[in-house]
């Protein structure tokens, strides 16, 4: 499989969908298809360092995953702590800095530890940026964004006239990251539930029937050939964009 660089995505969001059938499928206990699914993160995350892509989001815990029973939160709890200590070293070598975006002030202390260790020990790589969306809420992001200008607005440290699109998005918990190119979800359903509304108005969009667990390098790749052929306009036409008009 051939991957053009010029058509690398520059940031890749990922929707993980699929582990818990993964592991039905197999009649073992969802958890163990996170475990798998964390396997599949590891590959994806040496793929998309390979092929030079900056930033790379992950969705691995929603807000409304909370309301899952209590045993596969803690699972995926201790498997985020598993993670942040098995991983450390690999991504220092490979230059990649980790952060959090969403509300990780809702992890429980030893997620919360175990990630603040891991996001101060790669702080310094510079090649690939993997955010980790955790207790995230697209749309608790934005209202939190609306939140701050109002309160700023009522203590005259901003004037309404000042909040536009750009003041939103960087006061949303993905503030320092650009817009996603491309966005993938696996699990073969066909929505972006409540992952970064704002941020992925332009983004390209690739579904993929494989369980999360299944998906490979080589899906990963695949996925950026397609984005490869994708003509992106951001509104404009395709003859603007074909003569290469701002
Ligand atoms: C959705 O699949 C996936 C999740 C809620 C968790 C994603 C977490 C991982 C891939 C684990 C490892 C992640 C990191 C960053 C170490 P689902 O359980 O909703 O699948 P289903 O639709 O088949 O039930």
């Amino acid at each position: 499989m051939s991957t053009n660089a010029a058509r690398v995505p520059r940031h890749v969001a990922i929707i993980m969908d699929g582990n818990g059938r993964w592991a039905v499928a197999r009649g073992k206990p969802r958890p163990e298809g996170h475990r798998e699914g964390a396997r599949a993160v590891r590959e994806v995350v040496r793929g998309c360092r390979a092929a030079g892509v900056e930033y790379l989001t992950l969705y691995a815990f929603s807000l409304a995953n909370w309301s899952r029973p209590k045993t596969e939160v803690d699972a995926l709890m201790r498997l985020f702590v598993l993670f942040a200590k098995k991983e450390v070293e690999e991504l220092r070598e490979r230059e990649i800095s980790v952060g959090v975006i969403g509300r990780p002030e809702d992890l429980p202390a030893t997620t919360r530890k175990a990630l603040d260790e891991l996001i101060r020990k790669t702080a310094g790589g510079k090649k690939m940026r993997l955010s980790l969306a955790l207790s995230y809420s697209g749309r608790e992001d934005l209202i939190g964004a609306v939140r701050q200008a109002a309160a700023l607005v009522d203590r005259g440290k901003l004037r309404p006239e000042e909040i536009d699109g750009s003041w939103i998005r960087a006061h949303l918990s993905t503030g320092i990251l650009p817009d996603p190119d491309l966005v993938i979800r696996t699990g073969g359903e066909y929505r972006l539930s409540d992952f970064l509304p704002f941020e992925s108005v332009y983004a390209e969009l690739h579904f993929s029937p494989l369980l999360w667990p299944d998906f490979t390098e080589k899906d990963l790749l695949a996925a950026f050939d397609t984005y490869g052929g994708r003509e992106r306009r951001f509104g404009r036409t395709s003859e603007q964009v074909k003569k290469g008009q701002e």
